[in-house]
């Protein structure tokens, strides 16, 4: 379900994006007539993407928690609404503009907010190879706690349907390949976790599969 959400929020937003991009293309290049029409014909969709992308958005949040570079993307994106309408109203170019120029940037911070993640603590008695009691899975099971629990949930049960992991149907290679490189909606690791860390962290996933 959550998989589902996830491509909703990021298929609305990207038409509502659309939307925008056209509506101010428009306006700049006073296309006045142009603007009154597509306005019209957009309005009923605009507004379903748009409740679509809030809802979906909300949701998201209360799953994947709040970061700063988040709420400054929030606070972007609300500051632009008031401006977008009050531009859009009195065909004002420079206030289109700006709140256009807001929303795009929101949309930038986003990305980069999915790239980023920061190193997290793993315990070194559990992470060293050379410990004779040294267990790759519970290896795997510390690095999955720290980094992957908080979207796959504890024992990557986490939600009806997409990021279970528990009844996955992928096999071991193609973990790996997801891990590493990442796959549309979750980013890779490959340039937060060291190979052992993701050899012993996919072991523990293969360990999940019921
Ligand atoms: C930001 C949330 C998030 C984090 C953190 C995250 N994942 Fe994911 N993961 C996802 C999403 C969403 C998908 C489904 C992506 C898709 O198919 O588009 C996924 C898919 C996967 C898959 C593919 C499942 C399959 O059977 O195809 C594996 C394996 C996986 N994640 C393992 C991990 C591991 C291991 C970690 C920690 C190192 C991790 N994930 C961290 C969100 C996350």
């Amino acid at each position: 379900m959550l998989k589902g959400l996830l491509y909703t929020h990021f298929v609305s937003v990207i038409l509502f994006l659309l939307i925008y991009m056209i509506k101010t293309f428009l306006l700049l290049t006073n296309k006045k007539e142009a603007l009154v029409k597509f306005t019209k014909i957009v309005k009923v969709p605009e507004m379903i993407i748009s409740v679509l992308f809030l809802a979906t958005g909300v949701y998201l949040l209360m799953q994947f928690g709040l970061t700063n570079l988040l709420l400054i993307k929030i606070v972007v994106v609300l500051l632009s609404i008031p401006i977008a309408i009050v531009g859009f109203k009195k065909s004002n170019k420079i206030l289109a503009l700006i709140s256009f120029l807001m929303i795009f940037s929101a949309f930038g911070l986003g990305e980069v907010n999915k790239k980023k993640m920061a190193k997290q603590n793993v315990d070194p008695a559990i992470a060293d190879t050379k410990n004779p009691n040294y267990d790759i899975t519970k290896h795997g099971e510390a690095v999955f706690t720290a980094y992957c629990q908080r979207c796959h949930g504890t024992g990557g049960t986490n939600g009806p349907g997409g990021l279970v992991l528990t009844v996955t149907t992928t096999d071991r290679a193609t973990k790996l390949d997801r891990v590493i490189n990442g796959t549309n909606l979750m980013a890779g690791f490959k340039d937060v976790l060291n190979p052992q860390e993701i050899e012993a962290v996919v072991t523990y996933v293969e360990t999940l599969k019921k």
